[in-house]
């Protein structure tokens, strides 16, 4: 949890209170703590560049028990993400192996031309509440624990103003680290129907519709590609659909996501070095749900539904074969080229389903669908897909806003023949290795009908190996953010 407090930075009892420095410019107004900070940048080690910091014990006439500077770089070069990634560091080096607290102070300063104090307040909470998470569960010692309180200083008049932006924020961001704590499980703890289960019990408490169709009901959709993907597996699939129906809604946005809790690659089995990570192939399952549970808990006058096939891409005496012909729920029907190219299969089945049941206004899938994108794009940047242009544009500018940054990608027409088999509808893969990521899409996009559509890759940013300013090495529970800002700015259409 997060708080505003007005109280005066010197009075404010604290075991850490956390002072974001420019080198060049004073963005504090507060006679003391433009004392502290002149006093900090004569230590030689500590210049205010981006990602430092000095803590310095007991300064004279302060409450709190430690002050720490955490350096922004010069004014000129400050980002919204700036803030976001100084509030990160300042919680991360707050924490410690009890439940401490801190407290931010938001500059009320000078901090230059076209970030609004409103929203450099929003971007320290996000980057608090998002470093604030310790996913040490299976350590037997608990190395560090999460804050038990923030508090972000600010004067009486932007504490009042920001209160109805701090719980939205909040929303966001709980359940960011909820995706993150999903992704972060060992596949041997989430086999298909335990996580659809903890995802439909973390919805159903915030008055979510939550349905768990099993195998039988999966068979009965006649959904053939989702069982196929499962058939090689002990643990079988199901399909999640979260409903979020507000009264008074305007139509509906349907989200889709990947949730594959193990990708083996199935007959096509993925080789050491590939492998080992896979259970983080539920991320885009992961960041829909949590999507649409932010969704409901910020009271949106739309109607949300998440719908997440849940499988595990294993090998056994029953798996799919390279040669297999299925046939999806829309009737079409797929030769299996590669049973690794999973993931397009579950959801071929998701999307067709989604778009005939929900008949929604927007449908968007997300998914850590291909190595290709990661290869195109690096680790930082997903790839966005969408016949639509306008689509694509709002979903490019929302992640612009939230800083979960996209890529457009192109959707050629003629590359679709790639897809052609001699026997079936369609391939799940094409004949080569290149422009994979966009033959991936296109074989989506065979089963999304008429309805407005948009696809985001995310097998690079799903996951990163190592501690980020606002994130622990692990699951980063990218996508939460970009889908919520995506929704509201859909509302507005
Ligand atoms: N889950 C993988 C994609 C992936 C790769 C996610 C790396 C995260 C990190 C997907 O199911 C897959 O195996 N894709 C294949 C497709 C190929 C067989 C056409 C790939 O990218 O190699
Ligand atoms: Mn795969
Ligand atoms: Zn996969």
């Amino acid at each position: 949890m997060i708080k505003l407090t007005s109280m005066e930075p010197t009075r404010i009892q604290t075991e850490t209170l956390v002072i974001p420095v420019c080198p060049d410019q004073a963005i504090h107004r507060a006679k003391a703590i433009r004392a502290w900070i002149r006093q900090a940048l004569a230590v030689p080690t500590f210049q205010a560049k981006k990602g430092e910091d000095l803590a310095r014990h007991h300064l004279p006439d302060v409450k709190a028990s430690r002050v720490l500077f955490v350096g922004l770089g010069n004014q000129a070069d400050v980002t919204l993400d700036s803030y976001r990634q100084a509030a990160g560091t300042g919680i991360r080096l707050s924490q410690h192996a009890a439940a401490g607290d801190a407290v931010l102070v938001v500059p009320d300063g000078d901090t230059g031309a076209g970030l609004t104090r409103d929203d450099i307040l929003v971007a320290m909470a996000e980057g608090a509440l998002l470093g604030n998470h310790a996913p040490n569960h299976y350590k037997s010692e608990h190395q560090t624990r999460p804050l038990k309180s923030i508090r972000l200083q600010t004067d009486a008049a932007l504490v009042r103003k920001s209160q109805i932006a701090l719980k939205r924020t909040t929303a966001v961001c709980t359940s960011t680290l909820m995706a993150r704590d999903w992704v972060n499980l060992p596949a041997n703890e989430k086999s298909p129907d335990q996580l659809a289960r903890l995802m439909a019990q973390a919805a159903r408490r915030h008055g979510i519709k939550t349905t768990i169709l099993d195998e039988k009901k999966i068979g009965a959709l006649k959904m053939g590609a989702l069982l196929a993907v499962g058939a090689g597996s002990a643990h079988p699939p199901r399909l999640l659909l979260l409903e979020y129906h507000p009264p008074k809604a305007r139509g509906t946005i349907a989200l889709v996501g990947k949730g594959v809790t193990f990708d083996a690659g199935g007959l096509n089995l993925k080789p050491t070095g590939s492998i080992e990570l896979m259970k983080i192939d539920m991320a885009g399952g992961a960041a829909v749900a949590a999507s649409v549970i932010a969704t409901a808990q910020t009271g949106a006058r739309q109607r949300v539904v998440g719908v997440i096939p849940l499988v595990e891409n294993m090998v056994s005496g029953d798996a799919f074969r390279p040669g297999d012909i299925v046939r999806a729920t829309n009737g079409r029907t797929i030769e299996i080229g590669n049973t690794d190219a999973e993931g397009r299969l579950i959801l071929a089945d998701a999307l067709a389903y989604a778009a005939k049941t929900y008949r929604p206004r927007v449908m968007i899938d997300m998914a850590t669908l291909t190595g290709a994108c990661v290869v195109a794009l690096g680790e930082k940047i997903a790839g966005l897909f969408s016949p639509d242009d306008a689509l694509r544009d709002l979903i490019d500018q929302a992640g612009r806003d939230v800083y979960e940054r996209c890529w457009p990608m192109p959707l050629p027409e003629d590359y679709r023949e790639l897809l052609k088999s001699e026997l079936a509808d369609m391939r799940n893969i094409g004949p080569g290795r290149w422009g994979g990521a966009i033959v991936a899409a296109l074989f989506l996009s065979e089963f999304t009908g008429k309805t407005r559509w948009a696809h985001i890759d995310i097998a690079g940013p799903a996951y990163h190996k190592k501690a980020s300013p606002y994130g622990q090495p692990g699951a980063t529970g990218f996508g939460v953010r970009l889908l919520c800002r995506t929704i509201a700015a859909l509302q507005t259409q």
